[in-house]
């Protein structure tokens, strides 16, 4: 009755941007990710007779409102494959990814909790079942359930029985970093979950993404598969523009960049140029990530932390998938 489990969060390459169905979170584009090994939740389960609601603590501090009740909601998920459906459970999470750094949380969170919940409960699952029912509490989140690179397949049964993560290649396949890049002002002004939805609602550019993934993801694991770090770098890169382009064009529009965002952007061009190979990724936020190889470190840190409105850089490498501790 009792399980606990730790998950890394991941940073996508090709990123999942739109839903088609929001109640199952069902994606309407494939996604591939990188588990990072610097940032992690761990979380215990305890399923307890005398509850007579859920309770959860982050940090050792009791959450209500909208943060309980998505958890809340995932555990009813639980209970309703045991049919136990008045087991209430007690969730004690630590994480340890700084929300400062612009790492959803939610992809650890969710990993961790459908990890240790799922356990807690007695059911037998398979990563790929475990991936499949950790996307109903996040979407990102179903790719932590492996670790190196993994792919969420979309799928395309209504049921959404079909989409999950697989994995694509092992946390030991390649060493290739990934550097967090935490800017001033990190407030996120509209959540993922509000952005996908305006922009698949109302951006004439969404079309425009959703055909060009497939391509993208084809030729982004040729590169992993040759650990050919431009390729990867330069999809990765051209990916998370093409995503972040579609906000521009939805109404009202919106974009998750600050001056500082570009001010990262810019220099990563710089390095490129004076020969550094270096890439970024920005998800639903001002903060960037930027790729590297471990013979850089080193450098890409330093130049990095020199920028102005730059307040802190976190680097990390590949990570694991989900552990039960
Ligand atoms: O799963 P969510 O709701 O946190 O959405 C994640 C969306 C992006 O981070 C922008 C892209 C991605 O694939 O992680």
């Amino acid at each position: 009755m009792k399980a606990t489990a730790r998950a890394h969060t991941n940073i996508a390459l090709i990123k999942y941007w739109g839903k088609r169905n929001e109640q199952l979170i069902l994606p309407t584009n494939s996604s591939l990710s990188l588990t990072l090994n610097g940032f992690h939740t761990t979380t215990t389960v305890e399923f307890q007779e005398d509850l007579t609601e859920d309770n959860f603590f982050l940090n050792d501090e009791s959450v209500k409102g909208e943060q309980y009740d998505r958890v809340a909601k995932f555990l009813d998920l639980i209970r309703l494959r045991t049919g136990k459906e008045g087991l209430y459970a007690s969730v004690r999470s630590t994480n340890e990814v700084p929300t400062a750094a612009g790492f959803a949380s939610s992809a650890s969170g969710f990993a961790a909790l459908a990890a240790a919940g799922t356990k807690a409960a007695g059911l037998e699952m398979s990563s790929q079942d475990l991936s499949r029912i950790t996307r109903q509490g996040s979407g990102s989140a179903c790719r932590s359930i492996y670790g190196g690179f993994a792919e969420w397949r979309m799928g395309d049964r209504p049921d959404g029985a079909d989409s999950h993560a697989i994995p694509v290649a092992s946390a030991e396949h390649w060493d290739i970093r990934v550097a967090a890049v935490v800017l001033n002002d990190t407030m996120k002004k509209v959540s993922s979950r509000a952005g996908m939805k305006r922009t698949v609602e109302t951006s004439p550019f969404f079309r425009g993404w959703i055909e060009s993934v497939p391509n993208d993801l084809k030729e982004i694991k040729a590169g992993i598969a040759m650990k050919d770090f431009e390729k990867v770098g330069q999809i990765a890169e051209a990916n998370c523009l093409k995503m972040h382009a579609t906000t521009l064009g939805a109404n009202p529009p919106f974009t998750y960049w600050l001056d500082t965002t570009m001010t990262v952007m810019q220099k990563v061009r710089e390095m490129r140029k004076s020969g550094l190979p270096v890439y970024f990724t920005i998800d639903a936020g001002p903060n960037v990530k930027v790729l590297y190889l471990p013979e850089y470190e080193e450098k890409v840190k330093q130049i990095l932390s020199d920028i102005e409105g730059v307040t802190d850089v976190r680097l990390s490498k590949v990570g694991q998938g989900v552990t039960y501790l």
